[in-house]
């Protein structure tokens, strides 16, 4: 499974450098590769999300930081593509993670050795993603073959944490993947993710070629699927952990934190180590993205001749408000899934991820 480039979100190629993503405003309708062949061109990719996703977006922000660092790699020329690539959007804190990442690796090092060393911590970096999110996905695994159910194991997601939102495998799709791989018999309650409808989109697709079962549901069915015995767990990703345990992800997630919470299921976030914020003390310090509006009152298709069109679901004058993502305080979290284990959402689970990272350097 995923042994080919042909079902991975962003591809690079080793020879000339090329750069290619799949334009996930198209999905599912159109399965488009879009070139990505300057700074501009990353910096709208990431805006304006025809790559999402926290753990790609980050991926996505290193490989344009090597592409501005081969026409100018002096120190000022890195700084100013670092500060526009971080500015395309606020909430997930791998995009400044893997900036960092590259500046730490390239700023020590002669001018004329720079593009070449950018390039390889790129490609470097993807790899890691892809490994990391396998190991989310057999620690995860672990977990849903212990999971209590009934003849088939019912999971609920929301929003999109597939291969799609990193490289290849995914964060909360990763143990579903691999579960459906080993033969547990699973079943996926995908929300749709109003506003613009990652699960319907994204995850529904993905799982659907993967031949993995799975059912949308409208995103205010959620509390209903919960209280009545349909869901086994639910995994969700994450954008910025806090050190507390505090997880932000895509606006709903609180509410299904909260009915999971009531009616004892397990509420599990999968992440990779570059999502927890350690500077961030508690999910409050978190800066949630506000977007446009436009994308509450309006949605998105194609009609039925496959020509997309957006209509208009609100009357003339409507104001509307779009906070992208939800703090869930990690109290309503059961466990985080991350790449090196399993870890308890509170001071004290993070403090001995990070010792035994400490312990690793
Ligand atoms: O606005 P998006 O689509 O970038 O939001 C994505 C999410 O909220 C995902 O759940 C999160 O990034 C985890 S992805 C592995």
């Amino acid at each position: 499974m995923f042994s080919s480039d042909d079902l991975a979100s962003l591809r690079s190629d080793a020879v000339s450098g090329a750069v290619e993503i799949i334009d996930q405003t198209l999905l599912p309708h159109t399965l488009r590769w879009v070139h990505l062949d300057s700074l501009e061109a990353y910096c709208h990719a990431i805006s304006a999300m025809q790559v999402r996703g926290a753990p790609l977006i980050g991926i996505s922000a290193a490989f344009g930081l090597a592409h501005a660092v081969a026409g100018d790699p002096s120190d000022a020329g890195i700084r100013q593509a670092s500060e526009r690539l971080l500015a395309t959007r606020p909430t997930a804190v791998n995009l400044r993670w893997a900036l960092e990442a590259m500046a730490q690796e390239i700023l020590p090092l002669a001018l004329d050795k720079r593009a070449g060393a950018a390039r390889a911590r790129a490609i470097a970096l993807r790899q890691a993603d892809i490994d990391n999110c396998a190991a989310i996905g057999d620690h995860g695994l672990a977990l849903l073959r212990d999971m209590p159910r009934g003849d088939t194991l019912n999971i609920m997601t929301h929003c999109n944490a597939g291969w799609l939102a990193t490289i290849q495998w995914g964060t909360a799709l990763a143990p579903i993947y691999k579960a459906r791989a080993a033969g547990l018999p699973v079943h996926v309650w995908v929300s749709e993710t109003r506003p613009r409808n990652q699960g319907m989109n994204l995850t529904a697709w993905e799982l659907q070629r993967a031949g993995v079962p799975c059912t949308v549901v409208a995103d205010n069915s959620c509390g209903q699927l919960l209280r009545s015995g349909a869901v086994d767990c639910v995994i969700v990703g994450s954008d910025r952990t806090a050190a507390n345990g505090d997880v932000c992800n895509k606006v709903g997630t609180y509410l299904k934190a909260l009915a999971a919470a009531d009616n004892n299921i397990p509420f599990y976030v999968a992440l990779p180590e570059s999502t927890i914020d350690w500077r961030c003390a508690g999910g409050g310090d978190i800066p949630i993205e506000e977007r446009d509006p436009l994308e509450v009152l309006a949605i998105a298709g194609v009609d039925a001749a496959g020509q997309g069109l957006e209509v208009n679901l609100a009357a003339a004058g409507t104001r509307a408000a779009n906070p992208a993502f939800d703090v869930t305080p990690a109290r309503l979290v059961t466990g985080l899934v991350t790449e090196h284990g399993v870890y308890a959402a509170s001071v004290e689970g993070l403090a001995s991820l990070k010792d035994q990272l400490q312990g690793l350097a």
